[in-house]
């Protein structure tokens, strides 16, 4: 069942998405050769804490840290450790929040100085693919629109959408009915009505959309070793379409 929230619910949504948003965008500015990603994991909790949030992520069925780093292979859920960034790589940022009982989720992915043409097309692609989602978040639509929507755009660039991880609601909880795939046939699925909140987060490969997980039993690597981005954002469906809540 897809529970609908009021207004004062999706304000509360809102100041969470707001934080992750502020926060991956501080994190953003301390990408550079050398760093650790455990280290983006400490600044990503201070920040967090430091403005009133609870790191989401932290203790999810166990997940260990605030922050997931996922480096060029890795699609999502890379745990931050000793690992630094070098020139050339593209890192993937994912940040929830939880505050005032409601939660936000967002993702980006950056590159670390100069890479390669086929990296920055794929960051392009895939942040423009979650656009062309969120575009189609509107009252009337259904819910398979948005992911048709996703799966065309990366497709036609050359690109796959990854299969085994989707976007979900979220509200009172991190996840939350309905799955949103970022692929699909148009024009199935629930309509979607205003007070639905959506979090849509298409994961794209540069090669096959195969993927399996590394022995920590969390990260997601693409199978054939090829680039993944991730880009997401928290979206309100209101009367005037979609509104993203997870803005600075
Ligand atoms: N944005 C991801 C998701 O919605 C991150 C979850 S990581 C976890 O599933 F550690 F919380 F599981
Ligand atoms: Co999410």
């Amino acid at each position: 069942m897809i529970y609908l929230k009021s207004p004062q619910e999706i304000e509360k949504i809102r100041k969470s998405s707001r934080l992750v948003a502020r926060a991956l965008k501080y994190l953003k500015a301390f990408i550079r050769e050398g760093i650790t990603t455990e280290e983006l994991d400490r600044l990503a909790e201070e920040y967090i804490k430091r403005h009133g949030g609870i790191p989401a992520f932290k203790g999810y069925r166990g997940y260990p840290r605030s922050l997931c780093v996922s480096v060029n292979e890795e699609v999502v859920h890379g745990i931050p450790g000793k690992r630094r960034l070098k020139e050339g790589d593209i890192v993937s940022l994912d940040l929830g929040v939880l505050m005032d009982g409601y939660y936000g989720d967002a993702a980006i992915t950056v590159p670390v100085g100069k890479v390669s043409e086929l990296a920055k097309k794929l960051i392009k692609v895939t942040e423009e693919a979650l656009y062309r989602g969120i575009e189609m978040a509107r009252p009337g639509n259904r819910l398979s629109d948005i992911s048709h929507a996703i799966q065309t755009h990366v497709e036609k660039a050359g690109f796959s959408v990854v299969r085994e991880f989707v976007g979900h609601g979220i509200g009172k909880q991190l996840h939350e009915e309905p799955q949103v795939p970022n692929f699909g046939p148009p024009n199935r699925g629930p309509r979607l009505e205003p007070g639905m909140v959506l979090a849509i987060e298409p994961m794209v490969n540069t090669g096959t959309w195969e993927v399996r997980i590394l022995p920590n039993g969390w990260t997601v690597v693409t199978a054939d070793g090829g680039l993944s981005a991730h880009f997401e954002h928290t979206v309100a469906i209101t009367d005037n379409g979609p509104e993203i809540l997870s803005l600075p």
